[in-house]
């Protein structure tokens, strides 16, 4: 594994994140899942996208309330409640910086109850295996396996572009990155 290129932006959005945010549906919904400040959310509403952010937490996206465009969805996606939008299809569903394996088959839409829809676009990037030895994320539950992120989208999508490995900056960290469209 190579080390990978710098993927942080100054307005802290991922660069992975922004180079594929323009191959969106134009004007297709989109999922800012577990949104925390909505740093991404906030890309796509700048590129005319209607956004939906969930967290359990919202207080990162209060600004946003009422805004065109706009919804918030406060849930819990680790308590065994069922998938909070049951029947929403999303052009694109970003997901940074969290991982709970139990979502999967609700973003590839095996449940029939919601997710990507056909076309829809996967933009996922978190930590993985390794990053232990730099800090937290160090828990093995909350650290992606090498290719993990590939082998699970290829069932259900085309794979545009991954990536994985040591990075320097914005600090050292082993992460992992895919953009795929669901087929
Ligand atoms: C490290 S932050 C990442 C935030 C954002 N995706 C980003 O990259 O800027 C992780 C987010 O997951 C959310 N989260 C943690 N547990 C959650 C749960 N059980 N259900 C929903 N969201 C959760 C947290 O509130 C937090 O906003």
């Amino acid at each position: 594994m190579g080390q990978l290129p710098v993927h942080s932006k100054g307005d802290g959005a991922s660069a992975w994140i922004a180079r594929f945010a323009s191959t969106t549906k134009p004007g297709g919904a989109v999922l800012d899942l577990a949104c925390g400040g909505g740093r991404h959310g906030r890309l796509f509403l700048e590129n005319r996208h209607p956004v939906c952010f969930l967290d359990i937490n919202l207080g990162g996206v209060a600004d946003l309330a009422g805004q065109p465009g706009t919804e918030l969805v406060q849930a819990d996606l680790e308590g065994g409640a069922p998938w909070p939008l049951p029947g929403r299809r999303f052009a694109a569903i970003v997901v940074t910086n969290y991982l709970w394996r139990p979502l999967f088959p609700a973003i590839f839409g095996a449940l029939e109850s919601g997710g990507l829809e056909p076309g829809g676009l996967l933009l996922y990037e978190t930590f993985m295996r390794g990053n232990e030895r730099f800090g937290k994320p160090s828990n093995p539950d909350f650290l992606l396996a090498e290719d993990e992120l590939l082998d699970l989208c290829r069932p259900h999508c085309q794979v545009i572009a991954f990536e994985q490995g040591e990075e320097a900056a914005p600090k050292p960290a082993m992460r992992q990155r895919i953009a795929a469209r669901h087929k």
